[in-house]
């Protein structure tokens, strides 16, 4: 394209450096501290993940367990909280409120000592394990439900799952949810990211930097492409249109969600195992239809445009996440708030990283409008 002195949308740019993850675009691959997302979805758990992209290393045996006790005893909300999350209506985005209430978090946090790290992983903590509480609030709170207090005895998937239902979740889907946590956990520079390492790098609190982050993740382009995605499904109606309108769709310019990447160029290493997840639950269930839908859109999308020079568009992460979810009798609304129950960490862990070494984040403008206008008397205006 035309050079126009800058790089849109900052793609390309190298903004700093990190070694919490990278995304390996031409070659599908994503890595964690070096180990490949499907090494960890194998063998991992959600909360040695945390550990690792937090502490830089994996934990020994006696680590993990300190640190799961210390997750598991910082579930219960702040009682302001609770009255914030209270406040909202329930027609209001959980989105919306989930900032509100991760905001909240920030009333009492102490201002930011850059040379504390201890204390800054423990508030990281403390944040990941009350903003699953605040999700599944949030979410039980809009089907006029009573909140599921938090329960010590259980991992982070199963409880959030357990407060989100108010029934203990069985094993495999407990481990499934537990991987798609693991799945979403971080994702180098991405827009919420970025957003959080912005507001960090002024020295705001990590409470109200997180915020900043789930602003971020709220809208289509990102996180909330999966919310979106069964919006289509629905709107599809059933597998016998979703041909035609994948066509359509390619015809008329539409955008597909859960489709494209600003650096893959290939399959979305995440889209893959979850997809696989997705088919053994699904072969467990009744209601294919969603499924179905999608994957006819799926195959669809990939075999049109790899016809065209197009051929570089793939499903993300976003498309085959929500199905997995609504298996699993999630409002699709809430898909958006469960990527931030995951990304929590990876937003804290770059903030971390990023504080060893800060330097506030402070780009140039290419100034475009006029440089010698003259004020003009309000009478004078037409
Ligand atoms: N469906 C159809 N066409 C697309 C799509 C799509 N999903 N994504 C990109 N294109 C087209 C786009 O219209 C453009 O065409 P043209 O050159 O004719 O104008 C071309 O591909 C290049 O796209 P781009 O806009 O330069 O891509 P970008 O890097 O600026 O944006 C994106 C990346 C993810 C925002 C974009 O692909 C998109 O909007 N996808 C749909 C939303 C989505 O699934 N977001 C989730 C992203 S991954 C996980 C996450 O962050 O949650």
């Amino acid at each position: 394209g035309e050079d126009l002195g800058f790089s849109k949308g900052l793609a390309g740019v190298v903004a700093d450096a990190t070694s919490v993850s990278q995304v390996q675009g031409e070659d599908g691959r994503l890595i964690y501290r070096g180990i490949s997302i499907e090494e960890l979805a194998e063998k991992s758990t959600y909360e040695e993940c945390v550990y690792f992209s937090l502490y830089g290393k994996m934990p020994t045996k006696n680590q993990l367990t300190k640190f799961n006790t210390e997750l598991r005893h910082n579930r219960v909300l702040p009682k302001a909280v609770e009255a914030v999350i209270a406040a909202a209506p329930r027609s209001a985005h959980p989105m919306a409120v989930l900032q509100a209430a991760v905001a909240a978090m920030g009333f009492d946090e102490q201002p930011v000592n850059l040379k504390n790290e201890d204390a800054n992983i423990h508030n990281a903590i403390k944040i990941i394990s009350q903003l699953a509480t605040a999700v599944a609030h949030i979410s039980r709170d809009r089907r006029g439900l009573s909140h599921i207090p938090p329960n010590t005895e259980m991992s982070h998937a199963e409880n959030f799952l357990y407060m989100l239902h108010g029934k203990v979740p069985n094993k495999e889907e407990a481990r499934i949810f537990d991987v798609a946590l693991i799945l979403h956990l971080d994702h180098d520079f991405n827009a919420s990211t970025f957003s959080a390492r912005v507001v960090a790098s002024t020295e705001a609190k990590l409470s109200l930097s997180i915020s900043a982050a789930i602003g971020a993740l709220s809208g289509p382009l990102h996180g909330g492409a999966n919310e979106k995605v069964l919006e289509m499904a629905d709107g599809i109606g059933a597998p016998e249109h979703a041909k035609e309108w994948v066509l359509n769709a390619i015809a008329t310019k539409a955008k597909v969600m859960g489709f494209g990447h600003r650096v893959y160029r290939t399959m979305d290493p995440r889209a893959k195992v979850l997809r696989g997840m997705l088919e053994k639950l699904v072969a467990t269930k009744s209601d294919k239809s969603t499924y179905e839908t999608l994957r006819i859109v799926h195959d669809t999308m990939i075999e049109e445009l790899g016809k065209t020079s197009k051929d570089y568009i793939w499903p993300n992460v976003d498309f085959w996440s929500g199905s997995l979810y609504r298996l699993m009798d999630i409002d699709s609304i809430d898909f958006t708030p469960i990527f931030a129950v995951s990304r929590v960490a990876g937003w804290s862990s770059h903030i971390i990283e990023m504080w060893r070494d800060n330097r506030i984040y402070r780009p140039s403008a290419k100034y475009v409008g006029p440089t010698d206008a003259k004020y003009q008397d309000i009478k004078n205006r037409k």
